[in-house]
């Protein structure tokens, strides 16, 4: 029976690898899902039928539970609440992480060949107790801040990090005398100490993080997450735990690399924390452009799109609180129908968490071969007829590359500025995300649309007419 439970251990190691390679491109994406799935349910298959596993009436109720929040959660929630969500399912990995190793310090039963192996497992079972309550507080703290439960203003405590540093040198000071020795009464002390360090440790750590960061500090988490299930892996001598982990863990601090860079913000700097925000939204008196913006109609944009020879689309957060998606696919494919050449540009952080558009598109069946990276579709912007800004803001603002000392400079964005013509879909001049003010709007190739995206372009649809 090890012999079949080992093999298929090792079958969902290789779901989980396919599966992360299948989501790296939109094509494969929905095939990687089916890995991802099909490995998840090889790897609690084979990890109930083990010889760990005697009380099936346990496992079966709780199993129930889990599976119906998960699935309720999962059917309910909107797409821009999926980062709570993400922060929620980290916060419960953190949970199950520091159950396990405290499982693994109380269980009789744990026997030790040599001194060494228990030193070995005794780091084992810290680590996964200390990263795992710091993950699973910070989740929550960090759930509580993008649902809006919990402030978005950074706690600064006076004196953080040096209460950071003191909590380090305590859990380093705790896991010195508990590390070497045989269990006790003074060690199970020890690492209850530890355990409550820990658990402040992820609140203060969060809570220092403006919202506006909330996403990098989700994805950090997610990492995190990873590496505490690895770590328990390691005590509990299970292979695949400890792949799962790393892999969770490395693609976790990857992407909130990617993030960062598409920020134009350091990794180090959203850490440390303190990035001044309200709400989500970082509080700046810069909220509107200087200068007249133009507003257009919709009679106006249809005849431009009708017009054009190539037009590009450039969708934002407000696409996805407009629901617009579907809509926009309906344009693409009329202005496709009629000669019209039409291209998404999708900026690597547009929206409110990585592929939030590329997502949006595919469940609207946009064609995956249209829908292009910011990098591809930049040196065409200057040929294009015209660029429909749809609920994007900071993504297209030009001042990232022209104003030095503005909060974006250096953040690489869409230049749709360099189009013939630009119509911004948006209720208002109300600055985005980074609380910046925009001067794309006021430029004199632009024009606003003002409206709800989705109604903005449907009207649009409407007044649309092509010569024949
Ligand atoms: P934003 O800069 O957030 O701007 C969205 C715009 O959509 C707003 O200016 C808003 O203007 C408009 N809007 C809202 N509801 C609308 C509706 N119903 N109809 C039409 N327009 C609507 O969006 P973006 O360009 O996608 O940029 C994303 C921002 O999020 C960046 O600053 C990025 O750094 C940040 N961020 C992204 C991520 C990831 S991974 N994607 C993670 C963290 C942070 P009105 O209110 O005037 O309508």
């Amino acid at each position: 029976m090890t012999g079949i439970i080992s093999m298929a251990y090792l079958f969902a190691a290789v779901m989980f690898i396919l599966s992360l390679g299948g989501l790296s491109s939109q094509e494969s994406a929905k095939r990687g899902n089916i890995y991802g799935m099909t490995g998840m349910f090889v790897a609690i298959v084979a990890t109930v039928l083990s010889a760990y596993v005697q009380a099936y009436g346990l496992l079966l109720i709780a199993m129930t539970i889990g599976a119906a929040i998960g699935l309720a959660l999962a059917v309910r929630v909107e797409m821009t609440a999926m980062p709570q969500l993400v922060a929620m399912l980290h916060s419960f990995v953190g949970l199950a992480a520091v159950f396990i190793a405290w499982g693994g310090y109380l269980d009789p039963r744990v026997q030790h060949a040599s001194h060494a192996a228990m030193v070995v497992h005794n780091v084992e079972l810290y680590l996964g107790v200390f990263i795992g309550a710091i993950t699973f507080t910070g989740s929550l703290v960090a759930f509580g801040k993008l649902q809006g439960v919990v402030s978005g203003k950074p706690l600064m405590l006076p004196f953080r990090h040096g209460l950071n540093a003191l909590a380090i040198i305590a859990t380093i000071i705790l896991a010195i005398l508990f590390v070497p020795v045989e269990h006790s009464e003074a060690t199970t002390l020890y690492l209850l100490i530890m355990t409550g360090i820990a658990l402040l440790v992820g609140i203060h750590l969060v809570a220092a993080i403006g919202g506006a960061d909330m996403p990098v500090v989700v994805s950090m988490l997610n990492s995190y997450s990873g590496w505490a299930a690895a770590a328990t892996g390691f005590m509990l001598s299970n292979d695949l735990l400890i792949v799962t982990g790393a892999l969770v863990g490395s693609s976790g601090a990857i992407l909130s690399y990617i993030m960062c860079r598409g920020m134009n913000r350091s990794f180090i700097s959203v850490i440390m924390g303190g990035f001044g925000t309200d709400g989500g939204e970082v509080v700046s008196d810069e909220g509107a452009p200087q200068g007249e913006a133009t507003v257009t109609n919709y009679e106006e944009v249809a005849s431009e799109l009708a017009q054009a020879k190539s037009v590009v689309i450039t969708p934002g957060f407000g696409m996805a609180v407009a629901h617009a998606q579907q809509a926009v696919s309906e344009l693409t494919s009329i202005l496709r129908k009629n000669g019209v050449e039409v291209r998404f540009g999708i900026h690597p952080v547009a929206g409110r968490l990585p592929g939030h558009m590329n997502v949006l598109l595919a469940e609207a069946n946009v064609p995956y071969d249209i829908v292009l990276e910011m990098d591809e579709v930049n040196p065409d912007l200057p040929n294009t007829d015209v660029v429909l800004v749809i609920g994007a803001n900071d993504t297209v603002n030009p001042d990232a590359v022209e104003k030095p000392g503005s909060p974006i400079s250096g953040m690489p964005v869409l230049e749709v500025w360099k189009a013939k013509r630009v119509v911004a879909l948006k209720r208002s001049m109300a600055s985005g995300y980074a609380g910046v003010a925009n001067p794309l709007f006021v430029k004199q190739n632009t024009r606003m649309l003002f409206g709800d995206a989705k109604d903005s372009v449907q009207e649009v649809i409407k007044n649309l007419e092509f010569e024949s």
